[in-house]
C-alpha cells in the first residue's frame, strides 16, 4: 500500500472498512476506502456529468460516485476487481433506479478499455495513478476529464484543484483534462 500508508489510512477514516478484510481482494492495487458522501457533490460540480457523458470509476467500490453521475444523466461504467463490492454497487444502482444506465465490469482496470470515457474518476494511490498514466494517455480522447481524490497523477498538471474541509482533515480533488494536463 504505502503512499504514507494511504495518507495514514486516509486519517484513520473508515478504519473498520480496511480492517474488515471482508472487502479486501488479493489483486486489488488499492484498498476499499469509499469516497466520503460529503465529497461527492464537489466531484459532481467538477465533472458536470450530463446525458452526453460516459463516466468511468476505475475501482468503483460500492458504486457511490458513478451512481451519482448516473443520477445526473451520464452513462456510468463501474470497474471493480472485487466481485463482492461490484455486487453491492449493482444493488445500490438498482435501489436508485439507475441500473440500466451503468455498466458493471468485474475486472482489473488495466484490462478494460476506457476509449469511450468522457470523465474518469479515480480514488487510487499515486503509484497506481502513475501506472495508469500510459493507459490514460493512449486511450482517452482529447478533452476527456480525469478527477482524482487525494492522490495526484505524477507529471500531469491539474487544471483545477478543489479542497474540501472534512473538519478533521482536508480532502483534495484534482481535475485534469486530456490534451491540456498531459502535454
Ligand atoms: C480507494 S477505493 C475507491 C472506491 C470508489 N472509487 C469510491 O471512491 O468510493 C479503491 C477501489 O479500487 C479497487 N481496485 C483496486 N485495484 C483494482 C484493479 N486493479 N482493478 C479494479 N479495481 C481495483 C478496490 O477494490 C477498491 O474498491
Amino acid at each position: 500500500m504505502d503512499e504514507d500508508v494511504f495518507k495514514s489510512l486516509s486519517e484513520i477514516k473508515d478504519l473498520w472498512v480496511l480492517l474488515g478484510v471482508a472487502y479486501s481482494h488479493p489483486l486489488a492495487q488499492a484498498p476499499w476506502v469509499p469516497t466520503r458522501e460529503e465529497i461527492i457533490p464537489y466531484i459532481i460540480m467538477l465533472a458536470k456529468p450530463t446525458k452526453n457523458d460516459v463516466f468511468y470509476d476505475l475501482g468503483c467500490g460500492d458504486g457511490r460516485v458513478v451512481i451519482e453521475a448516473a443520477l445526473h444523466g451520464a452513462k456510468g461504467v463501474c470497474v471493480e476487481i472485487n466481485p463482492e463490492l461490484l455486487r453491492k454497487a449493482k444493488e445500490n444502482a438498482e435501489k436508485l433506479k439507475v441500473f440500466d444506465q451503468v455498466t458493471f465490469v468485474n475486472d482489473d482496470f488495466f484490462n478494460v478499455s476506457i476509449r469511450d470515457a468522457t470523465i474518469v474518476y479515480m480514488y487510487l494511490l499515486t503509484s497506481v495513478n502513475r501506472a495508469l498514466k500510459p493507459k490514460l494517455e493512449k486511450e482517452l480522447r482529447l478533452g476527456a476529464r480525469v478527477i482524482t481524490l487525494d492522490f495526484e497523477i505524477p507529471g500531469w498538471r491539474p487544471i483545477h484543484i478543489t479542497r474540501v474541509s472534512l473538519g478533521y482533515r482536508e480532502a483534495t480533488l484534482y481535475l485534469y483534462m486530456k490534451g491540456v494536463s498531459d502535454i
